[in-house]
């Protein structure tokens, strides 16, 4: 019994500590994944897809030095779940609507709640690891 307890707890020690390390590690690799490839690895725009764009991809870093030195949160959020669409073109910036929000009707009938609070995080993820590469 002492040992099954015992177990449990290494267990659970070993898989604690990447769950409390979460958000910026996992925005990074879904940076990675989804956002490099326009935005750059370093998030200064020059992604190896930035050259066959129309609308250049802005650099990510200099976000909040353009708007007097804060990082707005909400803005970013809702320019990578695509509600707020950004140039006049209807935004070169492709749409994350159902990765990173979950739509709240369909996603959520089809794949359920869970599914919608998934997206939630990755997206919060996402724009805690743009405010955290601000220079
Ligand atoms: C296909 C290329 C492409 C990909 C991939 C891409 N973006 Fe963009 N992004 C753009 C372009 C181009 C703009 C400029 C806005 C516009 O006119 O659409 C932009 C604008 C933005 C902005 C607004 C920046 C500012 O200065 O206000 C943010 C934030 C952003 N992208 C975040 C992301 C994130 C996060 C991802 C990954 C989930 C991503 N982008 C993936 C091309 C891309």
């Amino acid at each position: 019994m002492l040992k099954t307890v015992l177990s449990f707890s290494v267990i659970l020690a070993a898989t604690a500590a990447p769950v409390i390390a979460q958000s910026s590690d996992v925005g990074a690799a879904l940076y990675e994944q989804f956002c490099q490839s326009c935005h750059g690895p370093a998030g200064d725009g020059q992604g190896p897809v930035a050259q066959f764009l129309n609308v250049p991809p802005p650099n990510l870093t200099t976000i909040a030095a353009r708007n007097d030195g804060e990082f707005p949160m909400l803005q970013v959020i809702q320019t990578i779940d695509g509600r707020n669409i950004i140039g006049p073109h209807g935004g070169a910036m492709p749409m994350w609507g159902a990765v990173f929000s979950g739509d709240m009707g369909e996603t959520m009938q089809t794949y359920g709640y869970g599914t919608v609070l998934e997206a939630r995080g990755r997206l919060m993820s996402l724009a805690m690891y743009l405010e955290s590469i601000q220079q």
